[in-house]
């Protein structure tokens, strides 16, 4: 089973998309977007750099070459092995960050996330859903997040915009994405993921 996890920042994805790897079983391949790869650990600390200037564009294409990278060589070759994979964040990422936020053509991000990563779409997507005060919290909280800064900088209107392009995700396609409440206990929210996922 090929699972990803979205949400905003802040909305404790790192922590359960580990929880739910260990829930899965030690042959479990835990990842997260961008990284995973030699030259997707490159783009990551070029996307984390907040002093250089990115177009929105030139942004979007490096978070889908970092994902075309990761697919090829970790994701699919996983997944045709038989193992479970844990991705914290994939395309809807994508479509929230770059579209919904940065105000993308729809239909460029579409078109670049199905070349980054032809059929290998999750089997499931769970969506973290947490107040955007709740989530700024937590995010300012953590301090090792230094890509978060090039958006988390955009104020609140921005977060705004990512939460409610999530929602529009799950639902135009709620086979794949299922919502789960992120507020509460690291425990109490594992549970309703477990759940959601049928496990
Ligand atoms: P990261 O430090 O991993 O933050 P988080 O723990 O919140 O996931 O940084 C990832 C940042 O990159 C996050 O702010 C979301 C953003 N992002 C995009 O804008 N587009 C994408 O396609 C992906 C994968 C991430």
């Amino acid at each position: 089973m090929f699972v990803t996890l979205e949400g905003v920042d802040g909305a404790g994805k790192s922590t359960q998309a580990r929880l739910l790897a260990d829930a899965l079983g030690p042959d479990t391949l835990l990842l997260r977007e961008p990284g995973g790869t030699p030259a997707g650990e490159r783009l990551r600390d070029l996307l984390k750099d907040g002093s250089i200037d990115l177009t929105p564009r030139a942004e979007l294409m490096l978070f889908c070459a970092a994902r075309a990278e990761l697919v090829d060589r970790v994701i699919a070759p996983a997944l045709e092995a038989g193992r479970h994979v844990v991705c914290d964040r994939f395309v809807d990422s994508t479509v929230a960050y770059q579209g919904g936020a940065r105000g993308i053509d729809p239909g460029l991000v579409a078109t670049l996330n199905a070349a980054a990563v032809g059929d290998c779409m999750p089997d499931r997507t769970i969506l973290l859903r947490v107040d955007t005060g709740v989530a700024v919290e937590r995010a300012e909280g953590r301090c090792e997040s230094p890509i978060s800064d090039r958006f988390e900088s955009e104020g609140a209107s921005f977060q705004d915009r990512i939460a409610a392009a999530f929602e529009r995700i799950a639902a135009a396609e709620p086979q794949r994405v299922a919502v789960v409440d992120a507020a509460g206990g690291v425990d109490e929210v594992h549970g309703r993921i477990a759940e959601a996922l049928g496990l």
